[in-house]
């Protein structure tokens, strides 16, 4: 339950990058041994992962911050972990892998595709259940699926469930090997998924059109630190020499630029003055700009993103696209914050044709919103009234609470649960900023 709040003041943590964490758990099983990953969110989406790595045999436990790291044989004792510091995941990799990817855990979350390259690359097959997900549209996997193909493995759909080899014509087990694939659109998970097979296929793979966001980047890092050999990561062409062997490493997960514009949209909103300390400004540029085009102020400060918003936003028009562009995933927040500025200004969607569910219920909260296709004409009021909403999906739910933070009188957000899948306690993270949120 949200209502009407502001200013916003103080200083609050992104944590670290759904969109990363959740490639780098599937990248473990590329290596046998103990992985450790720091800042990794305390999210729904992270849970799932979590299962669907034990379901192949791993073992995936949290850890105090630095303990994990520290050998057993050390004396030395591990430095107290401050209170709200996020724990390490800890992934111990078997050598034999169960490379199945079950029913009931993968229909809950589509990221879980990315275990297809990891599974086919250790295993030479998988068992695959067809993906779920957020609700905005259809997401098919064909360019994952075209991709592997390229280079070597086959596929056939049996009772739900794609059943991935990679073997000869007698039906001998061989590995993916190394070739060119050409995306036919920069896919995000897709680029990850290519990624992570070619890191242990035999030769080298150059992956053209590939995803340059910076979660990619993150990926490729955490597997060139495993021995991987990878060139051009965050470009639209990346080379992989295919090596026989990885081996466990550690690494930070970088810190979530979609959770970040949440709070940069609450500021928006709500106004007030506040401080997103682990932001990483270069990942967010375009953002930054719409952002200062509508009126607020953001800065770069040795504390981090400081974000500061008074008086009416103005209007803007914005399209997504892939990164470096403007994020599909930012658009809930700035079609939000459009709905109470000042003027008219019209969002074009260029990566799911659905993504536009939440717009009904903003316009019950009173928006002037209309939709055609991809596009929407938002028309600012001065104030949204409060109302019961529906969270049709992740970021959609995300801009709901925040559409409640400039509403007048009460706005209820049933279906949170969509929320907890990518944010770590929103509602207690924006009552610590000020704002009055209850989680109930
Ligand atoms: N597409 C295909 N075929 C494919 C793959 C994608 O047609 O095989 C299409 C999709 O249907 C869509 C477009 O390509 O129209 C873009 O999809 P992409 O594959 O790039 O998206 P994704 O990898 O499935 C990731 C994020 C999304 C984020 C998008 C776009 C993860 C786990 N998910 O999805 O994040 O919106 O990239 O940047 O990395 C979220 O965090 O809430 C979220 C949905």
């Amino acid at each position: 339950m949200i209502k009407p709040s502001g200013p916003l003041h103080g200083t609050v943590r992104a944590g670290g990058a759904k969109n990363s964490a959740l490639k780098l758990m599937a990248a473990c099983l590329l290596s046998e041994g103990r992985h450790v990953l720091s800042n990794v969110p305390r999210i729904k989406d992270v849970e799932i992962m979590a299962d669907l790595l034990r379901a192949t045999g791993a073992r995936v436990e949290r850890s105090r911050p630095g303990a994990s790291a520290t050998s057993a044989t050390s004396a030395a004792p591990a430095a107290p972990a401050a209170p709200d510091a996020p724990a390490d995941l800890v992934v111990d990799v078997p050598r034999e892998l169960v490379p199945v990817a079950p029913y009931e855990l993968v229909e809950q979350m589509r990221a879980s595709v990315v275990l297809l390259g990891p599974l086919l690359a250790r295993c030479g097959e998988a068992r695959f259940s067809l993906p779920g997900g957020d609700d905005f549209g259809s997401r098919p996997i064909d360019i994952h699926l075209g991709a592997f193909e390229a280079m070597g493995a086959s596929f056939e759909v049996v009772h739900g469930y794609i059943e991935a080899k990679v073997g000869d014509t007698r039906g001998r087990r061989q590995n993916l090997a190394g070739t060119k694939v050409v995306l036919e659109y920069p896919s995000h998970t897709a680029t990850d998924n290519v990624l992570m097979a070619a890191a242990r296929a035999k030769g080298t793979t150059v992956i053209e059109n590939a995803a340059r966001e910076p979660e990619v980047v993150d990926l490729a890092r955490f597997l060139s630190s495993m021995g991987a050999r990878i060139k051009g990561a965050g470009t639209s062409r990346i080379e992989v020499e295919g090596v026989e062997e990885l081996l466990p490493s550690s690494h930070r997960v970088i810190p979530d630029r979609v959770v970040a514009a949440t709070y940069l949209a609450a500021v928006g909103l709500a106004g007030g003055e506040v401080v997103v300390e682990d932001a990483h400004v270069e990942h967010m540029d375009m953002l930054l700009r719409k952002l200062g085009e509508m009126g607020m102020v953001v800065s770069l400060g040795p504390e981090g993103l400081r974000a500061r918003s008074d008086g009416r936003l103005h209007s803007v028009d914005l399209a997504t696209l892939p990164y470096p562009g403007v994020a599909t995933d930012y658009k809930p927040f700035l079609v939000t914050m459009l709905a109470v500025a000042d003027g008219v200004g019209i969002v074009t969607e260029n990566l799911f044709a659905g993504r536009f569910r939440y717009v009904e219920e903003l316009r019950r909260m009173g928006a002037d919103i209309s939709t055609e296709g991809h596009h929407a004409v938002v028309r600012g009021v001065p104030r949204l009234s409060g109302a019961p909403v529906k969270a049709p999906d992740l970021r959609g739910g995300a801009a709901l609470v925040l559409a409640g933070l400039a509403a007048e009188g009460e706005t209820v957000v049933s279906g949170a649960e969509h929320v907890e899948r990518g944010y770590e306690d929103l509602a207690g993270k924006l009552s610590a900023l000020g704002a009055s949120v209850i989680r109930r």
